[in-house]
């Protein structure tokens, strides 16, 4: 009782609503939800969510979001529970290690993505990005979000799997479609148990075992083919890769460490590909200005599309140990989150902040940590490169194509879709050709 109580005083004020309303404001009305406590808490606030075992304090003031991202790794421990994804990531996921092997995962993991192996896969995704404009409808309203998935999960599966198996994709889609609707997680989530092949959870377990089992078939034949079967691919490096002691990774760990790329890089960047769509159909000027090839455009139109409709609004982290976070010491045991969308929003770093202006890349940037969409310190997403590289390439193929004019002026709302913010109405806009459109 004293202790809950102590813990209680050490936290910044929050919403009094109780721990239930609170969770379904933050799954049904999340953007929403953070603004107001934002506007009546200030610059550090604390929510109790149902699926957290401890209280969440939100921070997003840059000297605050500093103190965390910089704080020792032992201190800093996993912030989310596994839910429903911890069974498709699997037990060595980087998503759920800590500390020491958190940092050996990494350790791992990193080579592939680093900055300067990002040429190897340009062409490749942006022969994907053309084949599948080819394929989309001109002159009907199209949703580009569902087009995007199909881009991402292409890229993932060529240039991290090393796969060209339209029934694997399938498969690994159908899946993915099940961690998606709101009602089947918080049920999954519920009552994780195998009820049945006609149960949330029984089902997605018997998806995900297909799934599974083409997946290690995949690895074991790669690993029977040796050298000779390695490619560019992000799984050739992970073969080549040697684990603490010297050997190989196990099967497990490779099918995991697969898998996590696909679950942490496929909607995120399909959602970030759509908002940028679904902005620059509203602004024909910025469009114009990708196809014309001005490269610091594009990336201005990235940042901005990232920082005004960031997939993930928290970098939630778990403390080990009381830390100093801005004015206040936060107790062990504690949630403490980076919050991604309140700090993109700040008046006093982006003036006229809900506004959608990539010229305020150009007029300068907010030093420090301002713009935080991947996150930060030793968790910071492992695929910003690769997916920054996904984005040019992707906006630049249909800049150079198409014109897009959207199905309603207004724009879309931020709506969730799982874990990430996605366009409510899933980018719908009209297509047509660039040519037709000059002759
Ligand atoms: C626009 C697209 C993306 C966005 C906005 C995004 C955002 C994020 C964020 C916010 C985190 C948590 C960082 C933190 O807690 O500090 C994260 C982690 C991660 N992301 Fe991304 N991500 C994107 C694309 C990708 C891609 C393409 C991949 C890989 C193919 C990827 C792999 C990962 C991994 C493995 C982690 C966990 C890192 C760790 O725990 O050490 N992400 N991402």
């Amino acid at each position: 009782m004293l202790a809950s109580h102590a813990l209680g005083a050490a936290l910044p004020p929050g919403p009094r609503e109780p721990a239930a309303l609170q969770t379904l404001e933050w799954v049904a009305r999340p953007t929403a939800f953070l603004r107001r406590c934002a506007a009546r808490h200030g610059e550090a606030f604390t929510l109790r969510l149902a699926f957290d075992d401890g209280p969440l304090v939100l921070v997003w003031e840059p000297q605050a979001i500093r103190d965390v991202f910089a704080a020792d790794p032992e201190v800093l421990r996993r912030g989310q529970s596994p839910g429903p994804l911890a069974p498709v990531a699997g037990e060595h996921s980087i998503l759920f290690a800590d500390g020491a092997e958190h940092l050996r995962i990494r350790r791992t993991m990193l080579p592939p993505f680093h900055g300067d192996r990002m040429r190897a896969y340009r062409g490749l995704v942006a022969e994907i990005a053309h084949a599948a404009i080819d394929r989309w409808p001109r002159g009907r309203p199209v949703a580009l979000l569902g087009e995007m998935q199909a881009i991402t999960l292409e890229v993932i599966l060529q240039a991290v799997f090393g796969v060209r198996d339209a029934r694997l994709a399938a498969d690994i889609r159908t899946t993915l479609a099940l961690t998606r609707s709101l009602p089947r997680v918080a049920a999954m989530s519920l009552a994780p148990r195998d009820l049945g092949p006609r149960s949330p959870w029984g089902s997605f377990l018997r998806r995900l075992d297909l799934v599974d089992r083409r997946l290690r078939a995949h690895i074991a034949r790669r690993r029977a083919a040796g050298p000779d079967g390695e490619g560019d691919d992000i799984l050739s490096m992970l073969l080549a890769a040697r684990d603490a002691d010297g050997g190989p990774l196990s099967e497990t760990e490779l099918r995991d460490h697969l898998v996590t790329l696909l679950a942490a890089g496929h909607e995120t960047t399909a959602g970030t590909a759509s908002w940028a769509l679904e902005r620059l159909a509203r602004r024909p000027d910025a469009l114009a200005r990708v196809r014309a090839g001005d490269d610091a455009w594009l990336d201005a139109v990235i940042r901005e599309t990232l920082r005004v409709r960031p997939v993930l609004t928290v970098a939630p982290r778990k403390l080990a140990a009381p830390l100093r976070v801005g004015d206040r010491v936060l107790p062990a045991g504690v949630h403490v989150a980076p919050c991604i969308y309140l700090v993109h929003r700040r008046p006093d770093l982006y003036p006229d902040p809900a506004a959608w202006r990539p010229e305020r890349w150009l007029e300068g940037a907010p030093d420090g940590f301002a713009w935080i969409p991947f996150g930060g310190g030793i968790r910071r997403c492992l695929g910003a490169a690769f997916a920054t590289m996904e984005l040019q390439e992707v906006l630049r193929a249909v800049a150079a194509r198409l014109d897009l004019a959207p199905e309603r002026p207004a724009g879309e709302r931020m709506r969730r879709r799982g874990v990430t913010l996605q366009p409510g109405r899933g980018a719908r806009v009209v297509l047509s050709d660039v040519t037709e459109r000059a002759a």
